[in-house]
């Protein structure tokens, strides 16, 4: 972020108090705060209790081999009972879990009954495939029913999921399937996206050319594309899961038994493998989804408007939301198809009341003009929140008042993939909201912003956020690599968990988060590594260096900038077709959310002495500012020659 976007978000004096009727009625009061201050362990214990355990735990947190937490030791649980079949032995199985709508138009309603049959007999069917506690198993998806069922049923069975986003390229998928031993691949022939059905099966089949362990892979038929089949290995989910019974006996496992694999990106090019566990993740994501959403399980429709491939679906799209047996609306196509008012035609039909996506959706939704959601009725709608980056104040305001009707909060809410659940965020009936600030940790969490010594900064400063106590849903390490675990998030500063992102404190001590502080890009809400891009462009046989840098942008955050120095056999080539063709190299290794928006073709990077490229001058030339401070370069002659050659490339 510039430092005049910054100095403009710290004179954003706009201020929204919780509406009154909000306030009288909500689940969280400002006492919250003091009572978890008081004894947090004694808090998530309270919070565990929202959970059915077979067995309470003996201890709360174990945190004698810190940084590796045990959360409700010797506890029992079962995630898939909790999400599901509790809520029907209390009598609510009729109660509807999702309202589905496909992208086409076409409907289905689940209730909690039928979700518990379904996941029963998706579970029977794992086993028959051989599927017991502790197996890896994949799930590449479209945003559909089955999903949601093929993760419960992981989940009921002890056997970790590992939902790879279906935008993710048959590369990524490979590199993910190898990196966790999944043995058992879930997937369906394709899903509707933007008014056609994409297909999903091609690219498990290419993924699966390099991974001899996979020995069953479901296939749910969603599109009736023709796809290609692998006999003895290949199995249709309808075939496997339709003939059996309903009734299957939940296991229940110790607190700690391994929920999930959810891969995101980090600062090299390998995605690391963030690990939830069961009961602490599971009491998280409960309370937070009931805190800041204000959760009334009897009447409210809530919806995130995100895909179950990354974590905010996890956590609020499944976990969460089923946890505390509400009704949630799941939508599988984009904003835009058919039209530009489709999500907000879907608010009106199904009365949702609580909506929670990402401000590049609403950045978008603003440039598409404030026509398209007055042409709905809205007023079902009493909470709104954000996710995935920074919202710009008039990105907050404009949300607030053209779909909030100038009457409900914006809750913005930060957390990471491997917080597994909401850190830090306002509480609707209790803060008054402030455009662009995520305000201050949650009861029971511990936030800070600190200096590069560690040491936390006065209010009005900036720093580095971290966390200072470990809680519930953190990650409990990185698949298969303790070591990045430790080095990645707890070396930096000694004791505390180190975010990844800038962060600052204003006057009264609020939290305003800067973005990311690593060679981390977010754009459009999702994370992707500088250095993943750079192999993916240096593993095309035309380039024989790459640097890559996040440029701000107006509608998706940031947007992914390359610079490249083409080999001598392809220099002199046509630039957009060498622009072109690395563009689609990128989607091929990754998938098309990597693509970069613009690649410069240079004749040398910025490097330090060390031989360090020096990406913060790549992005003053990508985002058209003047160079900063140049003097560290081993030549500094670089920066003239691309930008020389950017201008008469122009
Ligand atoms: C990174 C985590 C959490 C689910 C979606 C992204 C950024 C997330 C906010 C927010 C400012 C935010 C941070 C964080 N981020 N929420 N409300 N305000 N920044 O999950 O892919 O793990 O990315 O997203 O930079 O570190 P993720």
């Amino acid at each position: 972020m510039s430092s005049e976007a910054l100095s403009n978000l710290l004179h954003e004096d706009r201020r929204f108090p919780p509406p009154a009727d909000l306030a009288a009625a909500a689940n969280v009061t400002e006492a919250e705060y003091a009572e978890a201050d008081a004894d947090r362990i004694a808090f998530w214990e309270k919070q565990a209790r929202r959970l059915s355990w077979a067995k309470e735990w003996d201890q709360a947190l174990d945190w004698s081999k810190a940084p590796f937490a045990k959360w409700f030791v010797g506890g029992k649980i079962n995630a898939a009972y909790n999400c599901v079949d509790r809520h029907v032995e209390a009598g609510n199985g009729e109660k509807v879990a999702y309202h589905w709508e496909g992208e086409p138009g076409d409907t289905r309603t689940i209730t909690y009954a039928q979700l518990k049959d379904e996941v029963s007999k998706a579970a029977n069917a794992l086993v028959e495939l051989g599927v017991q506690a502790g197996d890896r198993v994949a799930i590449y998806m479209p945003m559909i029913p089955e999903t949601v069922v093929a993760m419960l049923a992981c989940a009921r069975l002890g056997a970790p999921h590992t939902v790879v986003f279906g935008g993710f390229s048959a590369t990524a998928l490979r590199d993910r399937i190898q990196d966790c031993d999944a043995r058992v691949v879930i997937t369906s022939d394709g899903g509707y996206r933007r008014g056609a059905p994409a297909a999903l099966k091609p690219a498990v089949d290419e993924a699966l050319l390099e991974c001899p362990d996979v020995r069953s892979v479901l296939v749910v038929k969603r599109t009736e594309q023709d796809v290609a089949w692998t006999e003895g290995r290949d199995v249709w989910w309808h075939e496997a899961v339709e003939k059996q019974s309903t009734e299957h006996a939940p296991e229940f496992f110790d607190a700690e038994q391994p929920l999930y694999v959810m891969y995101t990106s980090g600062t090299t090019g390998k995605p690391k493998g963030i690990l939830h566990t069961t009961g602490g993740y599971l009491t998280q994501v409960a309370y937070t989804h009931w805190a800041v959403f204000d959760i009334k399980p009897d009447t409210d429709i809530y919806w995130t408007a995100a895909d179950i491939g990354w974590v905010t679906g996890h956590s609020y799209i499944v976990y969460g939301p089923l946890a505390n047996g509400v009704t949630s609306v799941m939508y599988e196509g984009t904003p835009d198809t058919p039209h530009r008012g489709r999500w907000w035609e879907l608010i009106a039909k199904y009365g949702v009341t609580i909506l929670y996506c990402a401000p590049t959706a609403i950045r978008s939704f603003m440039k598409w003009g404030d026509d398209f959601p007055a042409k709905h009725d809205l007023s079902s709608l009493r909470l709104l929140g954000s996710v995935g980056e920074p919202i710009n104040p008039e990105a907050y305001v404009w949300y607030r008042t053209h779909i909030g009707g100038d009457r409900t909060p914006v809750v913005d809410t930060w957390w990471q993939t491997e917080t597994g659940a909401l850190m830090i965020s306002p509480l609707p009936g209790v803060t008054h909201g402030k455009p662009g600030a995520a305000m201050k940790a949650l009861p029971g969490i511990s936030a800070d912003v600190v200096d590069d010594a560690g040491k936390p900064v006065p209010d009005g400063s900036g720093g580095y956020l971290v966390l200072t106590q470990p809680w519930p849903s953190m990650l409990r390490t990185l698949w298969g690599d303790d070591q990045r675990y430790v080095d990645t998030y707890w070396s930096r500063f000694p004791g505390s968990y180190f975010a990844g992102d800038g962060a600052k404190k204003d006057e009264d001590g609020d939290i305003w988060l800067l973005g990311r502080v690593d060679d981390v890009m977010n754009v459009s809400g999702h994370r992707l590594s500088t250095t993943e891009i750079e192999s993916a462009l240096v593993s095309h046989p035309s380039v024989a260096e790459a640097a890559v840098v996040g440029a701000t942008d107006a509608t998706t955050g940031q947007a992914v900038v390359a610079f490249v120095i083409l080999r001598a056999a392809s220099a002199g080539g046509d630039a957009d077709e060498v622009g072109s063709m690395l563009r689609d190299h990128v989607a091929k290794e990754i998938g098309p959310i990597a693509k970069p928006r613009k690649i410069l073709v240079v004749e040398e990077l910025p490097k330090t002495r060390s031989g360090k490229i020096m990406r913060r001058l790549l992005r003053d030339v990508a985002e058209d500012r003047e160079l900063g401070d140049v003097t560290t370069l081993t030549d500094s002659t670089v920066m003239d020659l691309i930008k020389t050659g950017l201008d008469s490339g122009k």
